[in-house]
């Protein structure tokens, strides 16, 4: 899989990807990211890259033609499978969808900023549009690392068995069961015996029925 970013901050999305689980698999060359500063296609001698809302207003607008050049430019070099536009009144994400993109092959991620894009950006060149959640950030950098986040995990080969994303939380509408460490007995807080009988059919039943008790207590709307 290839994720190419688009975004006026690329700074704040390096780290994401110099870390941990993301960084591995980048390494492992299970993925690739790769980041496109917006400026570089700016207007002018200023790479102009925003301007004010017809009809005034708060607020400026990333205008659509260095998007259009940006996007344009990679799309001579490769097929893509989606644009998606991270943006506070796109779809919602939840599992389902970070289980689709992650099949996909090639895919852009459009981060808006200020007042967000020329709405024939939307119109003309994104192909879904995708919010993280009902809250507003300052830009789309950070959704987009989420979302990032969310499908690179779930590719073939990026987490090994320890932390498999099958019994993740979600992954079958249910919430993940409660987990334990040593030690089994902390300042009199015991581990529930059955974890520590060695009966693995009986604490698979444990663990579906904690998760199922969970969900209902927590999350009925996911049942
Ligand atoms: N940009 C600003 N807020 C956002 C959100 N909640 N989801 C996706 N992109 C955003």
């Amino acid at each position: 899989m290839r994720i190419d970013i688009i975004t006026v901050l690329p700074e704040l999305l390096e780290s994401p990807f110099e870390a941990s689980i993301l960084k591995r698999a980048i390494q492992k060359g299970l993925v690739e990211v790769h980041l496109h500063n917006l400026r570089e296609y700016g207007m002018g001698n200023y790479k102009q890259v925003d301007d004010y809302q017809f009809g005034g207003g708060a607020g400026m607008v990333l205008m659509i033609e260095p998007i259009d050049k940006c996007i344009s430019s990679l799309k001579t070099e490769r097929k893509y499978d989606e644009v998606i536009y991270l943006t506070p009144d796109g779809e919602t994400l939840n599992q389902a969808i970070t289980n689709e993109l992650s099949l996909k092959g090639n895919l852009i991620l459009l981060c808006g900023h200020y007042k967000g894009v020329d709405q024939r950006v939307r119109e003309s060149l994104v192909t879904r549009e995708i919010s993280i959640g009902d809250y507003v950030l300052s830009g789309g950098e950070l959704a987009a690392a989420v979302l990032s986040d969310a499908i690179i995990r779930l590719l073939p080969g990026v987490l090994n068995d320890e932390t498999s994303a099958l019994t993740d939380t979600f992954q079958d509408n249910l919430l993940a069961p409660p987990v334990y460490t040593r030690p089994s007995n902390y300042k009199g807080m015991e581990v529930p015996k059955i974890l520590t009988s060695g009966n693995t059919p009986k604490i698979e039943q444990w663990r579906e029925e904690e998760a199922l008790k969970r969900t209902q207590s927590r999350r009925p709307d996911l049942l």
